[in-house]
């Protein structure tokens, strides 16, 4: 299984706040490659399946309508130490508490509406792009 990869969503706030150039300036130049790259919209059906291992969670509801709200930027990433170079580049899940300079403390306005996903072990890392992108969509 790779480890020097990781996937990525630009949520539906940051899409809408117009945050996908200035999110993606910060991700080349934090040395990360585009692997694969997509503009698109969950439906309900299909963030509740992305989201799977929260369904047990009080927030699960709000996080599958959330995200199915608007459009969002997924994407495959590749660097070295890829799974927790991204978590320091993105900060905290609540951007209140997220260090100066991440993407969460520069682009999103709170833990729900939050700018962006970053994957949290290279497993997920594997499901998750497989959920989105085919063997020819990735170079
Ligand atoms: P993500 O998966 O989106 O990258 O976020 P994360 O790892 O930092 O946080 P995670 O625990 O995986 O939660 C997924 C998303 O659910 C929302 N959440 N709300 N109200 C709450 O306590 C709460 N906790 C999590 C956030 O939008 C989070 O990004
Ligand atoms: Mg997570």
């Amino acid at each position: 299984m790779a480890t020097n990869r990781t996937f990525t969503m630009i949520k539906p706030d940051a899409v809408a706040n117009g945050h996908i150039g200035g999110i993606l300036d910060k991700i080349i130049k934090g040395g990360f490659k585009i692997v694969a790259m997509k503009y698109t919209q969950l439906t309900p059906e299909t963030a509740g399946k992305f989201y799977e291992v929260h369904k047990e969670r009080p927030f699960y509801n709000d996080l599958v309508s959330f995200m199915s709200s608007g459009p969002i930027v997924a994407a495959i990433l590749e660097k070295d130490n890829a799974i927790e170079d991204f978590r320091k580049l993105i900060g905290a899940t609540d951007p209140a508490k997220a260090e100066a300079g991440t993407i969460r403390n520069l682009f999103a306005k709170s833990i729900d509406a939050n700018a962006i996903h970053g994957s949290d072990s290279d497993e997920n890392a594997a499901i998750e792009g497989d959920f989105f992108f085919s063997a020819a969509e990735r170079f």
